[in-house]
């Protein structure tokens, strides 16, 4: 039996070497390595074998098969190389014609706008953290000091995922990831912070050109023994002016429940520099985020003494902004993947 194994597999190499067309090719595989084929025909007869013979002999066709397997793949290799070589011989090759050209790939519109953002923002001295998308009920909203029941939660329709005992859902907004901060790089409240946190949030709306159901915000935070509404100003000030240029900007009384006082920045808006238009409603201004000092609850939930520290936190749409910029009428065209869109930009 071994000496048929190596027999047969001596014939079949020597038969394969001189084949260089594809019939033989063929034909060749079918009489070793088909299913009906000489190797097969081999193998059957293992099992008559004696027992004492029969392992020996099994691992022999294994290795004989693989052989004629990998020779195979070989030849087929060796064979398009042959071919490739003969038809550049052949055929003229005009190498004066132009290349094609390499369609190059772009950053997606929404994914340029964020390093923007964190571009600005770390030259402001903002590091980058990244907070998770699931999150419980309660650091999306009770520890930012909304509890259950409470009216404020009509502010952000919420995707439940699962109704264990702790509710789990799609964070509605980047501001439970100050709650994560806090306690992560706080050490205890005894750490100044300065952190932007973007990132997907999730509402549970009625799609429409104006509403997605997923949208990238940019949350803020700094934390530190002295911070005022007037670094609060200042800071968001000066980013508007490195994002958007020096433009008006303008704040008014808002309301979260997790910031204390609040307020809404607007700047001027680019698209018409304040005079008027239908992207502002003729008001020349563009309300871009919302941002507060961080309201004390929030501050002793992150680990923080506020009779000691203090800290302001802002929160911006961030597809907004590219929405306004670039005129775009459907907000749907981000996630839709349509080239004719994304080719734009
Ligand atoms: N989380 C708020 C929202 O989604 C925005 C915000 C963040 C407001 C931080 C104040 C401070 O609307």
């Amino acid at each position: 039996m071994l000496t048929e194994l190596t027999q047969l597999r001596d014939a079949a190499l020597a038969q394969l070497s001189p084949i260089w067309d594809d019939a033989a090719l063929e034909a060749w595989r079918v009489k070793f390595i088909g299913r009906n084929g000489a190797l097969a025909g081999a193998m059957t007869k293992l099992g008559a074998l004696a027992k004492e013979e029969r392992p020996a002999a099994g691992k022999l066709a294994n290795e004989v098969k693989l052989a004629l397997e990998s020779a195979f793949e070989a030849k087929i290799g060796a064979m398009k190389q042959r071919a490739l070589s003969e038809s550049l011989e052949s055929e003229p090759l005009d190498i004066t014609l132009p290349g094609r050209p390499v369609k190059r790939g772009r950053l997606h519109p929404a994914t340029a706008n964020l390093r923007e953002m964190y571009r600005i923002w770390r030259e402001m001295g903002f590091q980058v953290f990244r907070s998770r998308e699931i999150e419980s009920d309660e650091t999306n909203f009770q520890l930012l000091n909304i509890p259950p029941h409470h009216p404020a939660r009509d502010n952000w329709s919420t995707f439940y995922i699962a109704d264990t005992d702790e509710r789990v859902l799609l964070r509605t907004h980047t501001s439970p990831g100050q709650i994560r901060a806090m306690r992560e790089l706080g050490q205890n409240g005894t750490q100044p912070i300065r952190v932007i946190l973007p990132g997907m949030c999730y509402r549970y709306e009625q799609i429409s050109a104006r509403y997605e159901i997923q949208f990238n915000q940019v949350e803020g935070l700094a934390i530190g023994r002295n911070v005022t509404f007037a670094d609060l100003k200042g800071t968001l000030t000066e980013f508007a002016h490195r994002m958007y240029g020096e433009r008006p900007v303008r704040f008014y009384g808002d309301h979260f429940p997790f910031t204390e006082p609040s307020a809404q920045m607007d700047v001027q808006c680019i698209i018409c520099n304040g005079k008027g238009c239908p992207m502002c409603k003729y008001t020349g201004f563009l309300e871009i985020l919302g941002s507060g000092m961080v309201h004390p609850t929030v501050l002793r939930n992150g680990g923080y003494d506020p009779n000691e520290w203090s800290g302001f936190a802002f929160g911006m749409g961030a597809e907004r902004i590219a929405i306004l910029k670039h005129s775009i009428e459907d907000i749907r065209y981000f996630w839709g993947n349509d080239l004719r869109f994304l080719e734009q930009f």
